[in-house]
């Protein structure tokens, strides 16, 4: 077992809806290792962005309350934390990379300013020092003659020079875990694959952990060593990456490595999971996949499966794992 950096433990979330308080996340349990890759996939709705932005307590508070469980921080539980203390580690030891890098950056600033900003409030020394560091790092990402675009406005960048300057900010200071919320999506494949690349590096270079959120399975399988699957709200499988892409154990991994585009194959119709994701204050009776599951029995519908251990590193939320030997086409 890994050294333990975070640990989510039994995480719910409750939003406030038109219908009263609805949980959107339900008992989310999973850890990431130092210089850990972990992976967390799922359809659009499944609860990625809410679980990462729980673990720095980034939810709005207008229509979010305190969430019950607990996420662990090196021996600390930042639910709860004074956010004195949780600013303190923000940006600093655990930053976030988010998918949109606009909405990130001020537009009024010159991209060196904003990274030497935040280097300046968590490490302090002199302006001149900071901005030295916001070049070194916009180098470290990659960004060409580095030492003159740091004087660059974000307007001036390109949407994948854009991104690269966030990962540049969210890692001037050195954090101990990098989150990255869907951080190539928006980009073209080239640039998707390059910022790939850049995030395996850093963990290589920085021994930092990486929790790193998408719901493409072929980015994951290339990138993570784990990959934690979720669904409506829970984790339905958890396995190394490589175990679950040769072999899923949830019928709804299996589902989505189906429906993967593979290369050099043309013609074939690639298989959906049908329906959709249910809405939250709307979930069926049992397995809440069941009704999307084309394995599913009537045990399926008559109790809700739980997440169990199947084998050393793996765990299933499918109460017939055991007995289905799930195809993947090839
Ligand atoms: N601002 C919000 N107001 C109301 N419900 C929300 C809000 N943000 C998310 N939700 C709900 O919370 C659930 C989880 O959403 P979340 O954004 O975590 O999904 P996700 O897995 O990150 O999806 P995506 O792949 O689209 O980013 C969904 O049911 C979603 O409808
Ligand atoms: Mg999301």
């Amino acid at each position: 077992m890994t050294e333990e950096l975070l640990r989510i433990d039994d995480l719910h979330v409750d939003f406030l809806t038109d219908r009263g308080w609805t949980t959107v996340v339900n008992g989310v349990s999973f850890d990431v290792g130092p210089g850990e890759i972990v992976g967390l996939v799922g359809e659009s709705g499944s609860g990625k962005s809410v679980t990462s932005l729980s673990v720095l307590r980034l939810l709005p508070e207008s229509y979010t309350r305190t969430p019950e469980g607990h996420v662990w921080y090196q021996g600390r539980d930042l639910v709860g934390l004074p956010p004195r203390e949780l600013r303190d580690i923000r940006g600093n030891e655990i930053s976030m990379i988010f998918q949109e890098p606009m909405t990130s950056l001020n537009p009024a600033f010159t991209i060196g300013d904003q990274i030497a900003e935040v280097y300046r409030r968590h490490k302090g020394g002199s302006r001149r020092a900071a901005f030295a560091r916001a070049a070194e790092m916009l180098d470290l990402v990659g960004v060409p003659d580095a030492g003159n675009r740091v004087k660059d406005y974000p307007h001036e960048f390109s949407g994948g020079m854009r991104q690269r300057a966030m990962i540049a900010m969210a890692l001037a200071c050195e954090p101990r875990l990098l989150i990255a919320d869907e951080p190539a999506t928006a980009l073209d494949v080239t640039v998707q694959a390059q910022i790939v690349a850049l995030l395996a590096r850093l963990r290589d270079e920085t021994g930092c952990g990486i929790l790193f959120i998408t719901h493409d399975l072929g980015l994951v399988v290339e990138l993570a060593d784990r990959v934690v699957v979720m669904y409506a709200g829970e984790v339905v499988e958890t396995a190394a990456a490589l175990d679950l892409y040769n072999v899923p154990k949830h019928p709804y991994t299996a589902g989505l490595l189906n429906a993967m585009p593979q290369l050099g194959v043309r013609g074939k119709e690639l298989p959906v999971i049908p329906g959709r994701t249910p809405e939250p204050w709307r979930m069926p009776e049992g397995c809440r996949f069941g009704p999307r599951c084309g394995y599913a029995s009537d045990k399926c519908v008559a109790s809700a499966p739980s997440l169990r251990i199947i084998e050393d590193g793996r765990s299933s939320r499918c109460c017939r794992t055991e007995e289905l030997r799930l195809v993947v086409s090839p």
